[in-house]
């Protein structure tokens, strides 16, 4: 079967009822087993009303749920970056399965963003109990603060973003972006998974789009000319 009969496939697949009624709960199987496998906390999925946040930007915010690994991965094996001069930063990095995931790429530096506490400490200890041989980058931390107002480190990033905010604050955190590197230019790049709210990147003075996928969407800063 060649690619494009086996994407289609795949598309067919993923648009089946069975597919779609299934999807939730395997989505929460892997889930467990990630954290069965590593000896981490990263589940159950969380609504943001459980959770005492102290910010004016809780009802801007989504629920809390994990980076699914296989995404993850296939999005960051795709990047050809030299891993080591980037810094990766979550925007809404929740427990913190993200941060794990990144950790096995040579990253400069991970740090998460996560305005719950609750979340937050969920994710320092997954931090500290992450078993994993083939770590590749020690430097993690997790920080509670909001997230749409983190002051962006000057240094090549890769901004993470999994669906974390509405519509109305990803654009605001995707114009901060805009600002920062007109300010001080410098290689970065978004990775946005569950892409909802993408048409924000349209005529982005500071980005191109680099990739697309049904579950992310990558954009590039753009270069001088
Ligand atoms: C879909 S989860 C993603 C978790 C993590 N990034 C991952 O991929 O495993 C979104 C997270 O964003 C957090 N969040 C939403 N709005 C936020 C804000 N303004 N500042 C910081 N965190 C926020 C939520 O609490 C939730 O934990």
């Amino acid at each position: 079967m060649n690619s494009s009969n086996t994407s289609r496939m795949r598309e067919a697949i993923r648009e089946s009822f069975i597919y779609k009624r299934l999807q939730g709960p395997i989505f929460n199987l892997k889930g467990y087993m990630f954290d069965l496998y590593h000896g981490v906390k990263t589940m159950p999925q969380v609504t943001l009303d459980e959770l005492e946040i102290d910010s004016p930007n809780k009802k801007g915010g989504g629920i809390y749920a994990g980076t699914e690994p296989k995404y993850f991965r296939t999005v960051m094996d795709s990047l050809d970056i030299d891993f080591s001069r980037f810094h990766f930063i979550d925007f809404g990095s929740g427990m913190g399965r993200a941060l794990l995931l990144a950790a096995d790429y040579p990253f400069r530096k991970i740090t998460g963003i996560e305005f719950s506490t609750e979340l937050h400490e969920i994710a320092e200890k997954n931090i500290r109990s992450y078993t994993r041989r083939k770590r590749a980058c020690n430097d993690l931390e997790s920080v509670c603060e909001d997230a749409t107002t983190y002051a962006l480190p000057r240094e090549p990033s890769v901004y993470y973003l999994f669906n974390p905010f509405n519509r109305e604050l990803f654009g605001s955190v995707i114009r901060s972006f805009e600002r920062s590197l007109a300010e001080d230019p410098r290689d970065a790049y978004v990775i946005y998974m569950n892409p909802v709210n993408d048409d924000l990147f349209v005529d982005s003075p500071a980005f191109e789009p680099l990739d697309r996928g049904p579950w992310h969407s990558v954009h590039v800063a753009r270069r001088g000319e």
